[in-house]
């Protein structure tokens, strides 16, 4: 067993105390003085610029919002944490993506090749001011595609900016936080084909940033093909099935997918004493999701939720957003899905798994799912969802299963596949005015016994999903759209 990641899972549940506090910088964007820079079109979204509004929609400076310090209330359940400094009021700029107490550790690097629409090289996004900073001249695609991409997009995180606000947590929020930035990703990068990497040569790929690996990781690659302009189509060849399975069977060779997991993880969780023999399965109706329409609205909810009974067509949405393949070098289903349901029409709370293939719910465990919440929840805002949330979605990885296949690198594949499978539930609910926020201060191994959960299976973060509360939507004031 690799042993520094288990050991990390096993220790660190809750923020550590930050003891060099004044060394941070407050900056949460890099620059390099005297770097050539490439502007980019403005605003993004009305230029034609594919890759220059991919880019916005997945770091940029998106939108503010002005906040007063009692909207800290239902963080920290203190009037004490009002700054002397400035005690009335401050701007607060968000981007399209959430991010553990919006410190924005994300950053994208491009790999521009000669059709891409911006010079050959290799730059860094500055989101400040939606430019690109060209770090190296010439074509290095080379050292970071994995097919004929015309353009490479390489994600990485700064370790200092989560490490600021909570000291040895910073490694598990930037590995849940690579997720959630490749989801995202794949989701506006669908009209250029993109595909995405989450094991690749770090080493080569952080020398070609010029990065230092203790200071900033390279996560994720994103590999962009655009389309060539339409052809005529052909008539369909469906009456030809045998021919069609002969040909794609070549294909299929060629670029085979990622090797399945191995059993320990697709196995059916152990029952729990209290959960019948045969578990209970609820058939949920279709939903169609537009994961893309939630990335113009997604916002974490502010004072939580009004507390309105969910129909069980919202909740299928949101799960469907949960179980979405990606098209990644990951496996189908590198982790479980599992759900806690407080209060949807027609189901029984408790707790469930999510089976994509099958559009069910199985029950893992009865009892009163807001009884279970709010003696794992830590901070004010948590323990309101508690009581109001109508669903809370914890997915679960095996440590087992995913060292087996990933070897050292099982750690970060877990937690960014946790991230990515909540930012796309939290897309599907946005995409139909639900309202999400993820929390990092739930314990949710304190979930664990509860859904049943052996071996090396944890849950690894939650989000909670319900109607907004009406207090929580503040005035934002969109920067690009
Ligand atoms: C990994 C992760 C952990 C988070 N943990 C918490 C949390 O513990 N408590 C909380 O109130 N918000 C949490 N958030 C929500 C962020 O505070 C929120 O995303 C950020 O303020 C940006 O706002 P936005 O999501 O509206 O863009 C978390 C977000 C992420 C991505």
């Amino acid at each position: 067993m690799s042993n520094d990641a288990t050991h990390y899972t096993q220790t660190v549940h809750t923020p550590t105390e930050v003891l060099n506090q004044e060394a941070y910088p407050p900056l949460v964007v890099k620059t390099y003085p005297g770097a050539p820079r490439h502007p980019l079109p403005w605003p993004p979204e009305r230029s034609g610029h594919r890759l220059g509004k991919m880019l916005a929609d997945l770091g940029g400076i998106t939108r503010s919002q002005w906040l007063t310090p009692l909207d800290k209330l239902p963080f920290t359940d203190s009037f004490e944490a009002i700054p002397d400094s400035d005690p009335l009021q401050w701007l607060v700029t968000r981007r399209p993506t959430p991010s553990g107490g919006a410190r924005y550790s994300a950053e994208w690097y491009v790999i521009a090749g000669p059709d891409s629409e911006v010079p050959t090289g290799v730059h860094y996004y500055d989101p400040a001011r939606h430019a690109l900073v060209m770090l190296r001249a010439g074509d290095y695609r080379h050292w970071v595609a994995s097919r004929p991409a015309a353009t490479v997009l390489v994600q990485t995180n700064v370790f200092w900016r989560l490490a600021a606000k909570y000291g040895e947590m910073y490694y598990r929020l930037v590995c849940l936080e690579a997720g959630i930035q490749v989801a995202q990703a794949l989701v506006v990068g669908g009209d250029q084909n993109a595909t995405a990497r989450l094991c690749f040569p770090d080493v080569d790929v952080t020398e070609l940033l010029g990065l230092d690996p203790k200071e900033e990781g390279v996560h994720a690659v994103i590999e962009l093909v655009p389309p060539v302009p339409a052809t005529y189509g052909g008539p369909s060849l469906a009456p030809y099935p045998l021919a069609a399975g002969a040909h794609s069977s070549v294909l299929a060779q060629s670029r085979p997918g990622p090797e399945p997991l191995p059993a320990a993880l697709v196995e059916p969780p152990a029952e729990p004493a209290e959960v019948a023999e045969v578990a209970e399965r609820i058939r949920l109706p279709h939903a169609e999701v537009d994961l893309l329409a939630g990335t113009r609205t997604r916002h974490a909810a502010m004072r939580g939720f009004n507390g309105e009974t969910m129909s069980m067509t919202t909740l299928a949405t949101i799960l469907t957003g949960y179980g979405r393949q990606q098209p990644w070098d990951l496996p189908a289903n590198p982790v479980e899905l599992y759900c806690v349901i407080a209060d949807v029409t027609g189901i029984r709370p408790g707790a469930y798994r999510y089976l994509p293939d099958e559009h069910q719910l199985e029950l893992v465990a009865e009892g009163d799912p807001r009884q279970q919440l709010r003696e794992a929840a830590l901070a004010a805002l948590p323990q309101q969802g508690a009581r109001t949330a109508n669903v809370w979605l914890l997915p679960v990885g095996d440590g087992e299963a995913l060292e087996e296949r990933f070897g050292a690198r099982w750690y970060r594949v877990q937690q960014a596949a946790g991230g990515a499978a909540l930012h796309r539930a939290c897309l599907a609910a946005a995409s139909i005015g639900v309202a999400s926020r993820i929390q990092n201060d739930v314990l949710t191994h304190r979930l664990d016994t509860w859904f049943g959960l052996e071996g090396r299976k944890r849950s690894l973060l939650v989000a909670q999903f319900g109607t907004e509360h009406p207090a929580g939507l503040r005035p934002e004031f969109r920067l690009t759209w």
